[in-house]
């Protein structure tokens, strides 16, 4: 029921009460006083007065005694509904007495708080998108002091090696040599990279990554990126293979951020595929999903593969799984995070499959609705 039907029903019951009690009283009392007219004294005067009178007489008793009971009755009433009111204004308010702790909770600092659903009322679901709220304040919380550990982790490692060379040559007295100034060269690249990704996601994250879309035939843009990439596969070991069905693949894309979609998924093919292995990439157009057309970019390697309980978190922020932790080829775990946001900006969605020791498979889907390319 809502608060509105409630406070009607109650209401209702409540006048419902009152006109019983009302014409109960009003009966019982009537038969009262003829019966006490009969008994009184009043009798004899009224017994020889002419009729007329008589109507008169028993009118002015009965008239009087129902001022009094008027009186009464009138406090009775107020009583009542004294004590309804008091008592539907609790029933009713106490959900929301309850809510105004909570919000007082939150408002020190408390987001552990949690008010218990009761009605299904209005004020249930307030409570309800209350809770909701709470929850999404707590994750925000988490992810902010997860980043803040992040950044300060991932920021210390390059730090630290650049201090220890720092600190080794002014030990030394010597010249820095040019080794060590690669080095620490390599060092301040790797910062900015990090510096300029965490940059990017940040903005991605907050919808305001600015986007220059322009017609663009994916399979063109993945021949140069292939082709960009075949050297380093080739020290690696590894095979790529290009095939597009159909030519050419148009989508509405900002060139930069695709390309870079695409570059992050074959770098982490080419790290986490042993040598010998293969990575293919296919192109498909007019791919319906859930009633929307979209063109398909899938890139499927041989690799060492992601467990089952990684693939829910890959694309989270530094998210690494462990293997690649350990691996000294790891990177810092953004290129995933940054990749699902781009593709998210372009209106599109990325799936993944893996098999651990068999390979990995990444498809990237970009809308082709509506686009019109004339
Ligand atoms: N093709 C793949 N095969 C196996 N594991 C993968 C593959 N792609 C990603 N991963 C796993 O997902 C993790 C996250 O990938 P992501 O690209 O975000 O980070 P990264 O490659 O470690 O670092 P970055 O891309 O920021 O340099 C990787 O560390 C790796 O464990
Ligand atoms: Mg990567």
């Amino acid at each position: 029921m809502t608060v509105r039907q409630k406070i009607f029903t109650y209401m209702g019951l409540l006048v419902l009460i009152i006109v019983i009690t009302h014409s109960l009283t009003n009966q019982i009392y009537i038969n009262f006083l003829f019966d006490q007219f009969r008994k009184a004294e009043i009798n004899e005067a009224y017994l020889i007065a002419a009729p007329g009178e008589q109507i008169e007489i028993m009118k002015t008793y009965i008239m009087d005694k129902m001022k009094l009971i008027g009186i009464v009755k009138g406090v009775f009433i107020v009583a009542i509904g004294e004590f309804f009111s008091l008592w539907i204004s609790g029933v009713l308010t106490l959900p929301l007495r309850k809510l105004v702790v909570a919000i007082e909770r939150v408002a020190q600092g408390d987001l552990e708080v949690k008010v218990p659903v009761q009605t299904r009322d209005e004020y249930g679901k307030v409570i309800q998108t209350f809770n909701e709220m709470t929850l999404r304040l707590r994750e925000a919380e988490d992810a902010r002091r997860r980043l803040v550990a992040d950044v300060a982790h991932e920021l210390r490692t390059p730090l630290s090696i650049m201090q220890l060379k720092l600190e080794n040559a002014q030990q030394d007295g010597n010249d820095i040599s040019p080794e060590t100034l690669l080095r620490l060269h390599d060092e301040v690249i790797r910062l900015s990279l990090l510096v300029e990704d965490l940059h990017v996601l940040s903005l991605a994250e907050a919808g305001r990554l600015s986007l220059d879309r322009q017609p663009l035939d994916l399979t063109a843009r993945l021949e140069q990126i292939v082709e960009d990439v075949q050297h380093e596969a080739e020290e690696c070991g590894l095979e790529v293979q290009l095939s597009s069905r159909t030519s050419p693949v148009m989508v509405l894309a900002d060139v930069r951020r695709i390309t870079q979609v695409f570059i992050n998924l074959l770098t982490n093919a080419i790290r986490y595929t042993p040598s010998g292995g293969t990575i293919s990439v296919i192109i498909e157009d007019q791919v319906v999903v859930s009633g929307a057309v979209f063109a398909s970019v899938s890139i499927a390697d041989t690799g060492i593969g992601i467990p089952a309980e990684d693939l829910a978190h890959l694309f989270d922020r530094f998210y690494r799984v462990e293997e690649a932790r350990s691996r000294h080829s790891g990177g810092t775990g953004l290129g995933l995070s940054i990749t699902h946001h781009f593709v998210k900006a372009h209106g599109g969605f990325i799936r993944v499959a893996s098999k651990p020791g068999i390979g990995t498979t990444f498809s990237v889907y970009l809308p082709t609705n509506g686009n019109d390319f004339s």
